[in-house]
């Protein structure tokens, strides 16, 4: 590719400011014909608005678009269709119950007036999916499809409006590791076909595996660029974090014990009411570290939510240190259950953000000595313990009687891990422990759940990434609409075998 050609799309000296946050600083992005672009950076770093200003849904506070070698003025997501630029949203936009061919036909403006041709449209559509590897029938009815197949529908959608630059945002993250490589199969196809395409990820593995170019940002502003050829992940690792990191957990072998926690035939409902574990049956034993894989949506959350008592049990039982605690209160299963819980939503359970730092980090003990006496609160014990969680923890913070809701994300997690890891405790479910937080603090907690499974006690690791339940599990269970279809012991798990198991594909199964 010669550098001289003109891009099709330049982002120049793109600044967006929100209400007291920088998110883009005088960015510069070329994307060439026929090229991927891989842009990478941790949560916050400003993609996503970049995307945004790209698709005509925010306006840059300065800066310019340009396509084709003009600029310009992306009004609203049809100026940018209408250019050549679709978009695949991290959330997709399909409606269940239709087929693809009418989400296809949704939002056309050239079906408009109600004459709609469905023969004509589905016609395209499967010389589309043909074209571009993409096997996707027009019939088929969105609710009956695979989530990795829902998004080649988005794909194609973009395809029908004949864009020529492809932006997909975080694509990976809700599939299973065949659908990531099926993904990257379509878009090497896209690219011969003269496609361009920007693709946003925090995945280190990912961009050197599909990328032709990497653009690095941090902070809003671009950090770098690398060449996926001669770049390691090590570097990339670096240059979104701004410091060297450890991206491999030092742990040694498990010496397991008594089982400490075990679930025998757990059944719950979801929000909606319909069933979200039918029967699930688990043991972790303390001295190990038992991780839940699973694509998201499969029962994780309730799963979780049922054990530390933030949802109804309907059937079965939740079994800690040998008492029954099914359906017991959170401070029942905090105390006599003697266990911990990093949640998944920590705004929603792990913490207050119009508290001070001091004042989260005793949450869930704040009513006990040394914290109260009678029912009087004692503030310079509580100081003296914050004091030392922060140091141990690494929370970067000022003051601890700053609001929690002013530390960034990363440092948010740390607190609610300090307080959660600092307990005496028999059990740990940490659910998502560092979604959404940058590498360095990822090294960190992974690092202290190791120590936690050193000293005895018992782990439930709940994660969507695969690469983190890899590193840190000792034994691997695939949950799958709401069962447990496999455990391995991680000796023997290889990410193949499971994202078998996490599309559903039973061992022995000749599917
Ligand atoms: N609509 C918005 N209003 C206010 N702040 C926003 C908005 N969208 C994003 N931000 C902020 O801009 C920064 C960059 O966010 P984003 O572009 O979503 O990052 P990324 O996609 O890299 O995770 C973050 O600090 C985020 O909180
Ligand atoms: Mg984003």
């Amino acid at each position: 590719m010669s550098n001289s050609a003109t891009p099709v799309l330049e982002a120049r000296n793109i600044t967006k400011l929100f209400p007291g946050v920088v998110a883009n600083e005088d960015i510069h992005l070329t994307l060439q014909k026929g090229e991927i672009l891989a842009l990478l950076g941790e949560n916050g770093a400003g993609k996503s608005t970049l995307m945004h200003i790209i698709f005509g849904l925010y306006r840059p506070t300065r800066g310019e678009i340009w396509v084709n070698g003009a600029p310009v003025v992306m009004k609203n997501p049809r100026t940018a269709l209408q250019l050549g630029i679709g978009m695949v949203h991290q959330h997709f936009q399909l409606v269940p119950v239709m087929s693809v061919t009418d989400n296809v036909m949704l939002g056309d403006e050239r079906v408009k007036g109600g004459f709609l041709d469905r023969d004509a449209v589905a016609a395209r559509i499967r010389e589309l999916s043909q074209k571009y590897g993409l096997e996707v029938d027009p019939d088929a009815l969105i609710e009956d499809l695979p989530l990795g197949v829902r998004q080649r529908v988005e794909i194609l959608k973009a395809l029908y409006r004949n864009a020529q630059i492809l932006i997909l945002d975080e694509p990976t993250a809700v599939l299973t590791p065949q659908e990531a490589e099926g993904l990257f199969a379509v878009m090497e196809t896209l690219r011969r076909q003269g496609e361009s395409i920007i693709f946003i990820t925090h995945k280190l593995k990912e961009v050197l595996r599909i990328a032709d170019r990497i653009m690095v940002l941090r902070g809003g502003r671009v950090v770098g660029h690398a060449d996926p050829q001669t770049t390691t992940q090590q570097q990339l690792a670096a240059m979104m974090v701004g410091r060297e990191v450890l991206l491999t957990v030092d742990k040694g072998p498990a010496d397991p014990g008594e089982p400490v926690l075990e679930l025998d035939g757990l059944r719950v409902a979801s929000d909606l009411g319909t069933p979200a574990l039918r029967g699930v049956s688990l043991q972790v034993r303390a001295g190990e570290i038992l991780g839940v894989a699973g694509v998201q949506g499969n029962g994780q959350t309730e799963l979780v939510e049922a054990i530390t008592g933030l949802r109804r049990v309907e059937g079965g039982r939740v079994v800690m240190n040998g008492t029954d605690m099914t359906n017991a209160s959170p401070r029942r299963i905090t105390h006599e259950g003697r266990s911990s819980h990093v949640p998944e939503d920590r705004h929603a359970y792990g913490m207050v953000d119009v508290y001070s730092i001091a004042d989260n980090l005793v949450l869930n003990q704040y009513y006990r000595a040394p914290f109260a006496s009678g029912i009087t609160i004692q503030t310079e014990p509580i100081a003296e313990h914050a004091r030392a969680l922060v140091d141990t923890f690494d929370v970067r913070t000022p003051d601890i009687a700053m609001h929690a809701g002013g530390l960034s994300g990363g440092n948010q997690q740390k607190m609610v891990v300090a307080r959660e890891f600092s307990r005496p405790i028999r059990l740990l479910i940490a659910a998502q422990p560092t979604r959404g937080i940058d590498v360095g603090s990822i090294e960190f907690i992974h690092q202290q759940i190791v120590a936690k499974r050193d000293e005895g006690v018992a782990v439930l690791l709940v994660s969507a990434e695969l690469d983190e339940i890899m590193a840190l599990s000792d034994r691997i269970a695939v949950i799958y609409k709401g069962e447990i279809i496999g455990i391995v012991n991680r000796a023997d798990a290889t990410r193949e075998g499971l994202g078998l198991l996490m599309a559903g594909v039973r061992p022995g199964s000749h599917e």
